[in-house]
């Protein structure tokens, strides 16, 4: 089983003929109104290559929660855990530049009340592979990190957005996963490796991704090629996938592959989860990386 624990937003994006500077205000196309938040983008990437998943988060009491929602309910993603507070549900306002390439701020509102405590010890045993991410509370994580170790689970990180773990934490963590210039906050990957239970994912966009494991191994794997229409998500679609193979127990080389093949197909539509692939969708992928 998989636990999300994380963001759920809604993301307003625009697509812009360049990603806008300091001060700089640039006129876009039609703008596009979909679910996002890296936890709910995680959790739907997930569920769409088979994993039994289940999202814990915290939304509004208003539209935007329905639209953050949507698609997870919908992918039979399990919501009973979600609670609603009086905050606004988190919203993302997204550029997109004609490359794909995004420049994303976040208002993180009701996912600020997300807590630890509304993830019960029933779903967190030794079977149970939990993901989290970094857009709520840390001290959130940090217990929760605690005590899915203490029950025997595995736990994989998405460093998104980059900041600060604990260095004392590396070591409750199976997998940490993060883009090249999240990883580049860390320090020497190797050294952070090493220190991890399995090892440093690193995503490398249209270079594809490379693990580097504890024991000083390297496993590279390619992206596909395509031209990408909107980025956004990509490295949630890998996380969900790459946990979506853990939970199944495939062998390391083949879940670096499906994630890889699926965070190149995310790119394929508009809106984080809109292009996210399905199981079969993904096998196909594989074929061509
Ligand atoms: O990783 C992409 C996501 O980051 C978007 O969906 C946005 O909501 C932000 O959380």
């Amino acid at each position: 089983m998989i636990v999300v624990f994380g963001s759920i937003n809604v993301d307003v994006l625009v697509p812009v003929p360049h990603l806008p500077a300091a001060s700089e205000t640039v006129l876009g196309g039609d703008y596009v109104v979909a679910p996002g938040g890296k936890g709910g983008n995680q959790a739907l990437a997930a569920a769409k290559a088979g994993g039994a998943v289940t999202l814990i988060g915290t939304v509004g009491q208003d539209p935007f929660a329905e639209t953050a929602l949507s698609l997870l309910r919908r992918n039979g993603v399990y919501l009973n855990y979600i609670t609603r507070v009086v905050q606004p549900t988190g919203c993302a306002i997204v550029t997109i530049d004609p490359a794909g390439e995004n420049q994303i701020a976040v208002a993180p509102c009701a996912n600020l009340r997300a807590r630890a405590t509304q993830v019960p010890d029933s779903v967190l045993d030794p079977r149970t592979v939990l993901v989290l991410q970094r857009e709520v509370r840390d001290e959130e994580n940090a217990a929760l990190i605690g005590r899915a170790r203490q029950r025997g689970g595995r736990i994989v990180f998405s460093l998104a957005p980059a900041g600060p773990i604990a260095p004392a934490k590396f070591d409750d963590l199976d997998y940490l996963i993060a883009n090249e210039g999240e990883a580049a906050t860390l320090g020497d990957p190797a050294e952070i490796a090493r220190q991890l239970r399995q090892g440093l994912v690193i995503t490398r966009g249209a270079e594809g991704a490379v693990a580097m494991l504890r024991d000083g191994s390297t496993i590279a794997v390619p992206a596909l090629a395509i031209e990408p229409v909107d980025t956004t998500g990509a490295g949630d679609a890998f996380a969900g996938v790459f946990t979506a193979g853990l939970d199944r127990g495939l062998p390391l080389d083949l879940i670096l592959r499906r994630a890889s093949a699926a965070a190149s197909l995310s790119c394929l539509a508009m809106g984080a989860q809109a292009a996210m692939p399905d199981r079969k969708a993904i096998d196909e992928g594989l074929l061509r990386l």
